[in-house]
Formats: C-alpha cells, sequence, structure tokens
C-alpha cells in the first residue's frame, strides 16, 4: 500500500488542529464524533486538547448512507447524538467526500436545537463537496484512502498512517 500521509505527518497535524480550535474553544468544547472512521482521529484529537488545556466531552452518531448509482445518498441515522440542545457543537469527521453525510447531519443538529454547529474534518476531496470545513486537516486527491480509523470492508482502521487503496 502506498502511503499516503505518515504517522508523524498526522500526528503533527493534529497538534495543529487542535491549536486551532483552542483558539475558538479556548477553556471546553462539545464535540459529536461521527462513528466509525472519526474515532481514531477525534481520540488523537481530545488527548492533544485536553493536554493544551481544553475540556472535552463528547457524544457519538452513527450514520449510513445508501448510495444508490447517485453520488447523494440517503442517510439513516443508526445512533443519534445526545446533549445537542443548545449546545455550541464541534463535528468531528474523518473525511469529507461528497458531503452528504455533513450535509445530512450539520441540519440535523441544528434541528434538534444546537446553537451553532462547526466542523472539524481530517481529510476533504475537494472539488467534490461544498460543505465548509472550519477546521481541516489535509485536502487529498479523490483517491480510496484508509487506516487511521479509515476502513474498506472494516479493514486498515488500526494503521497509524493513511494509504491508499488500490
Ligand atoms: P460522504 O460521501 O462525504 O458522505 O462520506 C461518507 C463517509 O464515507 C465518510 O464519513 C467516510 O467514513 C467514508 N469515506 C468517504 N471516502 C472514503 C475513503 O476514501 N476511504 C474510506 N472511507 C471513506
Ligand atoms: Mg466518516
Amino acid at each position: 500500500m502506498d502511503i499516503l500521509l505518515s504517522e508523524k505527518k498526522i500526528q503533527k497535524k493534529v497538534c495543529e488542529l487542535a491549536k486551532q480550535v483552542k483558539k475558538r474553544y479556548p477553556s471546553k468544547v462539545f464535540c459529536v464524533v461521527v462513528l466509525n472512521g472519526a474515532l481514531v482521529f477525534f481520540s488523537d484529537l481530545m488527548h492533544e486538547l485536553r493536554r493544551i488545556g481544553v475540556e472535552v466531552s463528547y457524544s457519538c452518531v452513527k450514520l449510513s448512507s445508501y448510495e444508490g448509482k447517485k453520488s447523494n445518498g440517503n442517510v439513516l441515522v443508526e445512533l443519534d447524538a445526545k446533549h445537542v440542545k443548545g449546545a455550541d457543537v464541534l463535528v468531528v469527521e474523518d473525511i469529507v467526500d461528497s458531503g452528504a453525510t455533513l450535509n445530512f447531519l450539520i441540519p440535523h443538529l441544528k434541528k434538534q436545537g444546537a446553537k451553532r454547529v462547526r466542523l472539524c474534518a481530517l481529510l476533504s476531496k475537494p472539488g467534490k463537496h461544498n460543505v465548509p470545513i472550519d477546521f481541516l486537516g489535509f485536502e487529498i486527491s479523490d483517491k480510496f484512502v484508509v487506516g487511521y480509523g479509515l476502513d474498506y470492508n472494516q479493514r486498515y482502521r488500526d494503521l497509524p498512517f493513511i494509504g491508499i487503496k488500490k
């Protein structure tokens, strides 16, 4: 497998993102983590945020998108986030690809009474979506990537780097 982003590069970026997040949320932040993919990224981000003095609380959401032949699929909520009402939410996502997940999730959280919703994503495939990302790790080309939480048929989530699955 070709390595796209090394473990070292990812860890450096996580530290940079934590610093950016701290500017907006100086003492505490409430995250909505999009399972399963964002779990690894979130865990490292939370660790770094705590280290620099930002208290982190979180709730998880699990969504599945049934994409037929069209790119924007219907999104189904398998597990819904809690404690969203009145909250200033930071959504933590692994990758924004077609944008279908976030185009569903952000209005969904607002409907549940979120006061504000911002987005932190490790990866984005630009040109494929129009989702505004407040805190972005890397822009990548339109290739299927795995590792650091991202899977192919549930494999490779445990890799410490991000690689291109051929
Ligand atoms: P969306 O197309 O932006 O809705 O992305 C849906 C989900 O598909 C993301 O949250 C990822 O979990 C997954 N996904 C999208 N692109 C990739 C990829 O290149 N590798 C692994 N998972 C991906
Ligand atoms: Mg995801």
